[in-house]
């Protein structure tokens, strides 16, 4: 079972690898301790001294942006000491192992890692194979699960809908290699939405697709229709083993792609959401992209917030510290 490495004996959050199997409790603790962090004007995140003393070490095997760069402005806003790890300039382009990695990495005092990798259940093997006093947070493991994101979709939905029970929550695109999709469908059923819908050509939907909780429409229009929520997806060709999965992105932005006019099946307060990169003009037109129901960037922001909720809460640094 992934998740039971997740909790120490006390049953007390140690690493964050997983959404799935997660309880309703624990995600809103997440989710409060993040808003917490955030200033009401919404403008700034607090500095706290949770986490000073302590070394949080990027370790990224994948090209990252916001991810990467939030986590490290996150474990910054803690106060603790941040090292970005240069994975393609280490030894393990010269032979050395995962684990004698890890092993050396953990010999120079670091209490937690963060860890992107395109293998699925990398940062759940890494958790097996270090010591226990070392935490580690994953932030995207090939196509399994990318557990901050879907806490930082979460916590922008709940600023804008606030319940989740009454929500409609579309997701659209490349689902089948979307390790974002995945951990969102998990946290939406566990937060108690009301319907999850992903929507995509059959070739980009897996097949246990409705064993995870979700409708399946392949018709964006029908999709779409009277929904909260929206989250458009990359289509993620880096994954992708064959190019027979895919039309051209021109006609997938025909077929699939969001635009204003098709935004009108939505419910009309609905929001606009995406993890980022995004492809303008392959799922989302830069109308949309930019537009007033857009929420593209607070994602962004709302990133740091819940990066820092999460690590402070597998650290298990007494919140009261922080003087909420
Ligand atoms: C996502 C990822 O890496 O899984 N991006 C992100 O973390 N913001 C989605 C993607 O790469 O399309």
């Amino acid at each position: 079972m992934i998740n039971n490495i997740q909790f120490n004996d006390r049953g007390k959050l140690r690493h964050f690898l997983a959404i799935e199997g997660l309880s309703k409790e624990l995600l809103v603790h997440i989710l409060d301790t993040a808003q917490s962090f955030i200033h009401p004007d919404h403008q700034t995140i607090k500095k706290i001294p949770l986490l000073r003393g302590k070394a949080v070490m990027n370790l990224f095997f994948e090209p990252s942006t916001r991810t990467r760069t939030t986590f490290e402005i996150a474990a910054k806003r803690l106060s603790a000491d941040v090292i970005n790890f240069n994975i393609s300039a280490s030894s393990s382009s010269k032979g050395e192992s995962l684990t004698d990695m890890l092993h050396n990495l953990e010999a120079m005092f670091c209490d937690m890692f963060v860890v992107r990798h395109a293998a699925s259940g990398a940062a759940h093997f890494i958790a097996e194979h270090i010591s226990p006093h070392v935490h580690v947070v994953n932030a995207g493991d090939g196509c399994h699960e990318h557990p901050t994101q879907a806490m930082l979709d979460a916590l922008t939905i709940r600023q804008h809908k606030g319940d989740f029970s009454p929500l409609k929550v579309a997701i659209v695109g490349d689902i089948l290699h979307s390790r974002v999709a995945r951990s969102l469908i998990h946290a939406l059923n566990i937060l108690g939405a009301n319907e999850v819908r992903v929507i995509a050509p059959k070739t980009l939907i897996p097949k246990d697709a409705e064993q995870l909780g979700v409708q399946v429409h392949h018709n964006l229009r029908q999709g779409i229709k009277n929904v909260d929520v929206i989250v458009m997806l990359r289509l993620q060709r880096e994954r992708m083993q064959s190019a027979a999965l895919l039309p051209s992105a021109h006609e997938f932005f025909q077929t699939y792609g969001l635009t204003e006019d098709i935004l009108k099946f939505a419910h009309p307060n609905a929001i606009v959401m995406h993890p980022g990169p995004i492809n303008r003009g392959v799922e989302i037109a830069s109308s949309v992209a930019d537009g007033k129901k857009s929420v593209i960037l607070q994602q962004v922001s709302n990133g740091i917030a819940v990066r820092m909720a999460v690590m402070a809460l597998a650290m298990g640094v007494p919140l009261e510290e922080s003087g909420e």
